[in-house]
């Protein structure tokens, strides 16, 4: 069974997912939920699920990333996780804390990579016109938003779309492409999954 630690920094939605699906025959089961927001809406639907969690404040810190990730580090390392999967984790983390976790670290980030890595994603999509958006699931390396994709799920831009039309249907999305990639990678089975 593989232990799957979740990094969130707020509401956490795609954890929730992430967490529910792990059930039954799924080869992983959720092991830590971790933030670096203590007031993350996500560390209490977490623990309500039965998940360990922990947060360590990463405000607490300054400029000092190395020294936020080794707090961080602690409760992770603790939780002994085969697989790390970031959920809406908003900290860019440095090249060595990624080194730790290459090749077992995955992502979800709101676009259709290569475009629009970074933030702001829908607001690009939208500014550009384009005819379609959606999101990514990605193994993560140094490179921000830059990994092996994983998987992708696409929806239609529609005529009035606002930034907040658009994210809430990504979302939808999101939260089928990851627990469907995760439940994959977690059987050894890392070829592209498009939804
Ligand atoms: C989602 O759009 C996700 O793609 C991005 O953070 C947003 C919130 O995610 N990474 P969640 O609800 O906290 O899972």
């Amino acid at each position: 069974m593989k232990r799957v630690a979740i990094l969130i920094s707020g509401g956490g939605s795609n954890m929730v997912k992430l967490v529910q699906d792990m059930v039954g025959d799924h080869p992983a089961r959720a092991v830590l939920v971790a933030s670096n927001d203590p007031a993350a809406k996500g560390l209490a639907r977490a623990a309500e699920m039965g998940v360990a969690v922990a947060s360590v404040d990463h405000r607490g810190f300054g400029k000092d990333r190395v020294a936020f990730e080794a707090a961080l580090l602690e409760p992770i390392l603790a939780a002994k996780p085969d697989i790390l999967c970031l959920a809406g984790f908003m900290r860019v983390l440095t090249p060595a804390f990624v080194r730790r976790f290459e090749g077992r670290m995955l992502n979800i980030h709101p676009s259709l990579l290569p475009k629009y890595p970074g933030l702001h994603t829908h607001a690009r999509a939208l500014a550009a016109g384009d005819a379609e958006a959606g999101c990514t699931v990605h193994e993560v390396t140094a490179v921000l938003d830059d990994g092996p994709i994983l998987g992708q799920a696409r929806v239609p831009v529609l005529p009035g779309d606002d930034e907040a039309a658009l994210a809430a249907r990504v979302l939808v999305q999101e939260h089928r492409l990851y627990p469907a990639v995760l439940r994959r990678y977690a059987a050894g089975l890392h070829e592209r999954l498009d939804l």
